[in-house]
């Protein structure tokens, strides 16, 4: 696809993205720290349950002791705390306030400790200082919120120490480029690419049940093709682990479309040889 020049590209990202995302999830943390998918009260309950997300990417982020870990977009801390009951010493980064409010509740109440701060993502090697990370951790819808995935890869690069490891479990962006309300056949309706114009949503709920509706209706999206993630991260100079694509995703991204396992992923009823879902990428940083 055309490429744009970066003129163009922030000329047209609305000025008031970044403004109209953070409300929309500053106002959704607590909700979500109330729902029952995001297990906040089996943290609380049992002090080695993990999330879903981070027991399905366990076997291979293998042994986590003592190894230094960042969480860019943690949200309200449920892999952050995962990983951490796992034996690493993470640090969750978030730029809402909200969402790190109650992830440092959950924290205190839950354990173990977990330092969160607050930073866009891009900002995040200003705000973190010379410190440098054995493991850059994100993914589960983070990627999506960030216009240039280049830009992001450069950071994710510049956190970690030479030989650390990024390691991404993200929404493949098949998936995003799907319109989830069309009933019947899988529609692809939103771009696969990176483009310069974000994809911009009013919708008051959230992506998994909740018990409220949210003023904050507005926010905007970018997809990234699976290539344009890899050789954003290929030409920081990180070379490649590991790349799987997954017929499953830890939240019903396709109502009416999917089934839940045991596991906690949530699979396509039919046909689930269709469609990629999420992806695995593990790369390192070399020097
Ligand atoms: C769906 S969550 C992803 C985290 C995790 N997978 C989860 O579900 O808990 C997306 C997170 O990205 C954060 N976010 C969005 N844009 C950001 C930005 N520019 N800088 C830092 N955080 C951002 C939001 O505040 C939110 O907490």
């Amino acid at each position: 696809m055309p490429k744009e020049d970066d003129s163009t590209r922030s000329a047209v990202i609305p000025q008031d993205y970044y403004l109209e995302n953070l409300q929309a999830w500053d106002e959704r943390a607590p909700a979500h720290a109330r729902a029952e998918g995001y297990g906040v009260t089996r943290f609380i309950d049992d002090p080695e349950y993990l999330s879903d997300v981070v027991t399905f990417d366990a076997p291979l982020l293998g042994d986590l002791t003592g190894v230094r870990g960042v969480h860019l977009q943690c949200h309200i801390g449920t892999d952050t705390l995962s990983l951490a009951r796992l034996g690493a010493e993470m640090v969750g980064l978030d730029f809402s306030g909200e969402s790190l409010a109650q992830a440092s509740a959950l924290s205190e109440q839950a354990g173990p400790d977990v330092e969160f701060i607050q930073s866009d993502v891009y900002a995040a090697t200003d705000v973190l200082g010379t410190e440098r990370f054995d493991l850059v951790f994100t993914g589960i819808g983070a990627l999506c919120w960030l216009p240039d995935v280049r830009r992001w890869a450069q950071v994710a690069h510049d956190l970690l120490v030479p030989g650390g490891t990024l390691h991404i479990r993200e929404g493949h962006p098949m998936l995003w480029a799907i319109d989830e309300s069309m009933d019947g056949a899988l529609v692809v309706d939103y771009p696969y690419f990176e483009t310069p114009k974000p994809v911009t949503d009013e919708h008051d709920g959230s992506y998994l049940p909740v018990d409220t509706t949210f003023a904050a209706a507005r926010s905007h999206s970018w997809n990234h093709g699976l290539a344009e993630t890899v050789m954003a991260i290929l030409n920081t100079g990180m070379e490649l682990d590991i790349l799987l694509e997954h017929d499953s995703c830890p939240w019903e991204a396709l109502p009416g479309k999917m089934v839940a396992g045991p596991d906690g992923e949530w699979r396509l009823t039919e046909g689930r040889e269709r469609l990629p879902l999420t992806y695995t990428l593990r790369a390192h940083r070399v020097d």
